[in-house]
């Protein structure tokens, strides 16, 4: 028997505790729903039992996993078919990265899939939120449900596709004020899981007409951020070239309501823009400006590194100190970060490469082929040149008066102050100017 009453539907399950599915968990929990959180990191479930949560920099989420736990309204387990065995809903938002050679790489989603079916049980609802290449919902997941459980997707359980779209830092905020894109197996489906979402966020809803319209929404939309991306580092490429300052070009050419150039960079990182072009290209998408754009984006560290050898020369046991690891500012993201492309470069080079970030520890910085350096260390004033990847919010008061060797700085996210590195007779290039 069908369950077509959504306020009946209240136990949840949120498989994949991670950055998103923590703080989606906690929201379900403090809106009315009795969620279990299923992660294969022993860790993070044993935290979450305590009431604490893992995740860094994301405003309010501590009280709301702490409110949650002491209502007894959030759990989490390591089990997740057990999770599932007594939920209603489960929510799924467990990655699907690429890998080294940029093919789809769905282990940890298909094993979560193979848990999820084991533990299913008639007329509960499947929301995959993890983004995905258009069409997996129904047919890689649904299909594996079906073939594991014995149960029929339109007769058995429910299925929708629901992207998820906020951003790091601000996630509770943006699950506030993002519309929730919605699309159902059927229309039963789609009104299930919209109903959901209605109460357990309380946001405004747009429901599109099929799983693979949300699905594709979603992959559209960081296509676009990264063809936009690359359209603004080609053109700082070329304004260099010019002798043209682009930062200036673009405060000048965005007065006009039509033109929304993007800003450069060295690089686009983590685990959504640099990898779901990949979700179209390996579905035929492969000539054009999505494939296109990729290739610009990814060899913004090769041209700083030759930018920044035509200023000082060979970088050959050259102290290079990279500022930020993750891919980004304030966040603790090292996938598809450009750093990794930067070490391998700079190692190539023979450099003697430092890294600095405050969001990981020595040992991780290590894992990564590269010697860890606190800004406290008296080794920074043997540094030749600095590297800003990662705008952390540690470096914006950053005192480059102990660099006292410093060369150059080259600053990959046009943040630092120029005036004030210039001053100490250090050279300062962005990208751009
Ligand atoms: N982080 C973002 O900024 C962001 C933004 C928009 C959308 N998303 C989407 O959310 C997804 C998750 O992102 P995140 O930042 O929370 O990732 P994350 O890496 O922080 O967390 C993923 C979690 O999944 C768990 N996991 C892995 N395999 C599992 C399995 N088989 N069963 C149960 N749990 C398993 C991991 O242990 C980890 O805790 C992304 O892949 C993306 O599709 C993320």
């Amino acid at each position: 028997m069908l369950i077509d009453q959504s306020q009946s539907l209240q136990n949840v399950a949120v498989v994949g505790l991670g950055k998103i599915g923590l703080t989606l968990a906690a929201v379900f929990a403090n809106n009315g729903y009795k969620v279990v959180g299923a992660d294969i990191n022993k860790e993070v479930v044993t935290s979450v039992n305590q009431g604490k949560s893992h995740v860094n920099n994301e405003p309010g989420l501590d009280q709301l996993v702490l409110h949650a736990h002491k209502n007894n309204t959030l759990s989490a387990t390591s089990v997740t078919t057990e999770a599932v065995a007594h939920s209603d809903i489960i929510v799924v938002i467990v990655p699907v990265l690429v890998d080294d050679q940029n093919n789809v790489d769905y282990q940890f989603i298909d094993s979560a899939v193979h848990d999820i079916a084991k533990g299913i049980k008639k007329g509960s609802l499947v929301i995959f939120e993890t983004t995905l290449p258009p069409g997996d919902t129904k047919n890689r997941f649904g299909k594996k449900i079906e073939e594991l459980s014995g149960l029929s997707m339109e007769k058995d359980f429910h299925l929708a596709y629901s992207p998820e779209r906020v951003y790091s830092n601000r996630i509770l905020e943006d699950l506030q004020n993002y519309p929730k894109v919605v699309g159902g197996l059927n229309r039963q489906s789609l009104e299930l899981a919209s109903n959901f979402y209605k109460r357990a966020l309380d946001c405004n809803l747009i429901e599109v007409s099929s799983l693979e319209t949300a699905e594709f929404s979603k992959v559209a939309e960081c296509v676009y951020r990264d063809v936009n991306i690359a359209l603004a580092n080609e053109l700082a490429v070329f304004a260099e070239e010019k002798g043209v300052n682009m930062a200036e070009v673009i405060t000048a050419s965005n007065s006009q309501p039509y033109s929304h150039l993007h800003s450069p960079g060295i690089g686009v990182g983590g685990h959504c823009i640099p990898i779901y072009p990949y979700f179209f290209i390996d579905k035929g998408l492969d000539q054009g400006l999505t494939p296109m754009s990729r290739q610009i984006n990814d060899n913004m560290a090769n041209y700083a590194v030759s930018k920044i050898e035509k200023e000082i020369g060979s970088l050959e046991n050259e102290n290079v100190l990279i500022l930020g690891l993750s891919y980004r500012e304030n966040v603790k993201e090292p996938t598809k970060s450009t750093s990794l492309l930067l070490i391998d470069q700079l190692k190539n080079k023979k450099a003697n490469l430092l890294i600095n970030d405050p969001l990981f520890t020595d040992s991780e910085i290590q894992k990564y082929g590269a010697n860890p350096l606190s800004l406290e260390d008296s080794f920074v004033s043997e540094i030749d040149v600095v590297i800003l990847q990662a705008f952390h919010q540690e470096y914006s008061h950053l005192d480059f008066s102990k660099f006292s060797k410093c060369k150059l700085v080259l600053d990959g996210r046009n943040k630092l102050n120029e005036h004030e590195i210039s001053q100490l007779g250090i050279k300062y290039k962005g990208i751009g100017n």
